[in-house]
């Protein structure tokens, strides 16, 4: 059994780690021919890329994927550890699935993702959740067959969790849930530690994958027909500066530019990490995707200290401008953070006005929520949870003026869209167009899922566009 401590996950070395190809384990493939299983993921791009390889490893063990948890033989939950409401998502779910077990004692639970790094939630499950038959984490995730395999041979819970990043493991099995567009991991791990944030601690530090491991898959890729590729990270800017002296995101995007794959997408950016050559090298090429996802967290300078951001609003909006100047057409998405401890109305007033001036494309806005071992935990915080929910609303209506407002001006314009299939609800094509824009729109003519096509825009909404193929 190896359990989860904050103390080792926080901790960083220097030493290399090592890159091993991915082996499977022979003696157990097809082991579980006929059996089903419903995989639930929470959280971000990054877990659901964790999910196609987890899916993948499963199939390699003989088992066949359910929709319905009520017909499956093994049930994991991939979990999120970001806010606590995904957190009481995942114990909801385990509560319903106590009720299932009681049942049909032979179900098999795990759970795995960020959750399982938290030493908190491991003892909880060591404690109340004896049912759950395996705990595996995200620094051990090639391990699943293995430690599957024996909770079933054994037939006693598994816990094996490693606190600190081992290993980075390429070769991993895939399937990918879309055939268009697929993520690619560039760095796994976070080293900003954020105050408010529990990434550095379930995620480990920042690790690089090679540069030719990363050009590799994204040819293949190319050559399997894919359209688009999603650079994945936790902060993507700060790609290969434990790899390399002189090979950063800039250069990593123009090489894969060079390839000729019709769209490039990165997530997420820290604006700390960001360099006038990649910004540079996003304006060249048409193929890099026009839209950048910048999480600003606040317009409050005393609240980005606090939040240990490394910017101040005055710096972020310099960055902001740069970009906006050196991109022609760009789109910019962020996430906002409103009722951090110490943030008073005047601060909160800030982040008003910030998002004022930014009028961004898209925002995500969340309430802070307090992650167990973060050092925000330790602030005082004495803003009631109704003036955080005001605020919350407050922001909400700025950014969703903005949403609706930066829409309507591509009203008339023709937008290039790669068509993701027909949406059921309103019965007309629908996919996104190079800003990241959900665009649905009619055609007379039969398109397929995969193509890029030109859709002139009739009408904007807040959160999507009408259109018709031209
Ligand atoms: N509380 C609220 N929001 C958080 N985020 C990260 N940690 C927390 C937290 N403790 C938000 C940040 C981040 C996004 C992925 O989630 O805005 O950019
Ligand atoms: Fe968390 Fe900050 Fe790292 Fe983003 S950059 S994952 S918010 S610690």
């Amino acid at each position: 059994m190896h359990l989860p401590d904050y103390k080792e996950a926080r901790s960083r070395t220097k030493k290399e780690y090592r890159r091993i190809d991915f082996k499977q384990d022979k003696t157990i493939s097809n082991k579980y021919r006929g059996m089903k299983y419903f995989l639930k993921t929470y959280g971000c791009q990054m877990n659901e890329h964790d999910s196609e390889n987890i899916e993948a490893l499963l199939v390699n063990l003989g088992f066949t994927k359910v929709l319905d948890y009520n017909l499956a033989d093994l049930v994991l939950l991939n979990t999120c550890s970001i806010r606590e409401n995904a957190h009481n998502k995942a114990f909801g779910m385990l509560g319903r699935l106590k009720h299932l077990k009681g049942e049909r004692p032979e179900l098999i639970i795990g759970l795995c993702g960020c959750m399982a790094q938290e030493a908190s939630v491991v003892q909880e499950i060591l404690n109340d959740y004896k049912f759950v038959n395996f705990v595996f984490g995200t620094h051990n995730l090639y391990q699943l067959p293995n430690i599957l395999d024996k909770a079933i041979k054994e037939n006693k819970q598994q816990i094996e969790v490693f606190s600190r990043e081992g290993d980075l493991v390429e070769g991993l099995p895939v399937i990918r849930a879309n055939k268009y567009k697929a993520f690619v991991n560039i760095i796994y791990g976070c080293d900003k530690f954020c105050t408010y944030c529990i990434v550095p601690y379930t995620r480990g530090r920042e690790r690089s994958r090679r540069r030719e491991d990363i050009i590799n898959e994204v040819k293949l890729l190319i050559e399997d027909g894919y359209q688009e590729v999603t650079l994945l990270g936790q902060n993507v800017n700060a790609y290969g500066k434990d790899l390399y002296d002189n090979y950063n995101l800039g250069d990593l995007l123009e090489e894969i530019a060079l390839l000729n794959i019709p769209r490039i997408r990165f997530m997420t950016s820290h604006p700390w990490d960001f360099t006038d050559k990649m910004i540079d090298v996003i304006g060249k090429y048409s193929n890099i995707m026009p839209s950048v996802h910048l999480p600003v967290q606040s317009g409050s300078s005393k609240i980005l200290k606090l939040m240990g951001r490394r910017y101040t609003k005055e710096s972020y909006l310099e960055l902001f401008h740069k970009i906006k100047d050196t991109v022609p057409g760009v789109s910019i998405s962020t996430d906002i953070i409103v009722g951090f401890p110490g943030e008073d109305e005047e601060d909160f007033r800030e982040t008003l006005s910030l998002a004022e001036e930014c009028k961004y494309d898209n925002a995500f806005t969340f309430i802070f929520s307090e992650r167990e071992g973060t050092p925000a935990c330790k602030l005082v915080d004495n803003t009631p949870p109704e003036v955080k929910e005001e605020r919350l609303q407050r922001l909400n209506q700025v950014v969703n003026k903005y949403f609706l407002e930066n829409n309507k001006k591509l009203e008339g314009e023709v937008l290039k869209v790669l068509v993701e299939g027909v949406s059921l609800k309103k019965n007309m094509y629908y996919g996104y167009s190079e800003t990241n824009k959900l665009i649905n729109f009619t055609s007379e003519k039969e398109i397929e899922a995969g193509e890029i096509v030109n859709v002139k825009i009739k009408s904007a909404k807040t959160w999507s566009l009408d259109g018709e193929i031209v």
